[in-house]
């Protein structure tokens, strides 16, 4: 893996040098980006040595190179170790002050913070609420270690040992190899050449689920059916529009099929040619579309299945799932109401065969929960 290694200015940004020779032992390629600060604790003579490439960290060298992005698009994994208090401010309010913080924003790959400084100031209110930002986020921050820190204080904020901050960042990769196809979005069915029904749907659920079963090692195809977000590093995206497309973009084999698209029930029996002139009054007849997910757990009963059931809010959530579950003949049927669409966060009710689960939170909180629901879901089974 490409390793993008940012060491921001604390103690113990010495460390980083035996950070940088584990990953390189790992086979990992590492390109080191120390802050100005960081350099006062540690030489970029030991850095370039002991990653093989050269450093420069001036946001404002070779411009024409566009450095930040290439540098944020280029790493499959950011590791910040140590990050300090200063960082984890910066990050959690998206300040792009210099080269790390620009390629941190310009990258959509895995992040992994490891916070080290003294006890007060990993416990000040402030840095807690940054931290809390971060993880809400998706972003992946480590508890610091407790022991000595500069001079003969000692408490919560050093930095982990390297092999813990290595388990820490390989560990979290339980599915490795695992194929999995997400589908994300809303379908559109057009009316004329220029005309669709469409739905609300933003993709956000769909992008959260698939970066957490990439997260967790698995080999991740998004199919992205009308999607304006940016899509997440690591994961092969295949676009779809209608109906049609979609459920040809899901004719390929997988272990998991998450179907978190929102897919139009209807379509229009003839779509018109060219574009309707204003001023006609038209009538369009609507036909139901295929059950793309029924028609899948079908054809692949050997793939775990899980159908979203997208409620009238206040509606019976869990009676509805139940029923669909039935109908649909799939492993697992996610329910969750209206009011979610387009939204940050969501309420999920998960109904299998043998249990019912509920958890609310962000959308990209409720992606991990459903991975890590799914993978107990299936090792009962
Ligand atoms: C001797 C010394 C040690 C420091 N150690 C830490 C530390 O361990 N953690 C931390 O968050 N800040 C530490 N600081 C403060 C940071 O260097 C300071 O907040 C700086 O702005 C961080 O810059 P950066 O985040 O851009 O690298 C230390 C400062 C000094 C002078």
């Amino acid at each position: 893996m490409r390793i993008l290694l940012g060491i921001t200015g604390g103690i113990a940004a010495y460390k980083a040098a035996n950070l940088i020779r584990a990953f390189s032992e790992q086979g990992h390629i590492v390109q080191a980006l120390p802050t100005q600060n960081a350099l006062r604790f540690i030489g970029k003579a030991t850095l370039e040595a002991l990653s093989g490439s050269s450093i420069d960290n001036d946001m404002y060298q070779d411009v024409h190179e566009v450095r930040h992005v290439e540098l944020g698009a280029n790493a499959d994994l950011i590791v910040v170790a140590p990050a300090t208090a200063n960082f984890l401010a910066k990050l959690a309010n998206g300040i792009a002050d210099d080269l790390l913080m620009n390629a941190i924003l310009a990258s959509t790959s895995e992040i992994y913070v490891c916070p080290a400084m003294h006890t007060e100031m990993w416990q000040n209110p402030a840095t807690q609420a940054n931290v809390s930002t971060l993880r809400a986020r998706g972003i992946n921050v480590m508890e610091p270690a407790s022991g000595r820190l500069t001079g003969t204080d000692t408490g919560p904020g050093r930095l982990p040992e390297t092999e813990e901050i290595l388990s820490f960042v390989m560990g979290k990769k339980p599915l490795i190899g695992l194929a999995v196809t997400v589908t994300a979005g809303g379908t559109r069915e057009p009316i004329d050449q220029v005309r669709y029904i469409g739905n609300s749907s933003s993709g956000r659920m769909g992008i959260a689920i698939a970066t957490a079963y990439r997260d967790a090692g698995a080999l991740v195809r998004l199919v992205a059916c009308n999607i304006e977000l940016p899509m997440p590093a690591g994961i092969e995206v295949v676009r779809a529009s209608s109906v049609a497309d979609l459920d040809q973009a899901m004719n390929n084999p997988c272990e998991i099929m998450v179907m978190a698209a929102a897919v139009s029930d209807f379509q229009i029996d003839k779509p018109f040619e060219g574009k309707l002139p204003r001023g006609e009054a038209s009538t369009i007849t609507l036909v139901p579309t295929k059950d793309l997910i029924a028609d899948f757990a079908v054809k692949n009963p050997d793939t775990f299945c899980l159908a979203f059931a997208l409620t009238e809010d206040g509606a019976d959530v869990e009676a509805i799932s139940q029923g669909k579950l039935l109908s649909k003949k799939v492993s697992a049927v996610a329910g969750n109401s209206i009011s979610s669409l387009g939204s940050e966060t969501s309420e999920i009710t998960l109904v299998t065969k043998l249990a019912v689960l509920r958890e609310s939170g962000t959308k990209i909180e409720l992606g991990r929960w459903l991975v890590g629901a799914i993978s107990k879901i299936m090792s009962r089974a």
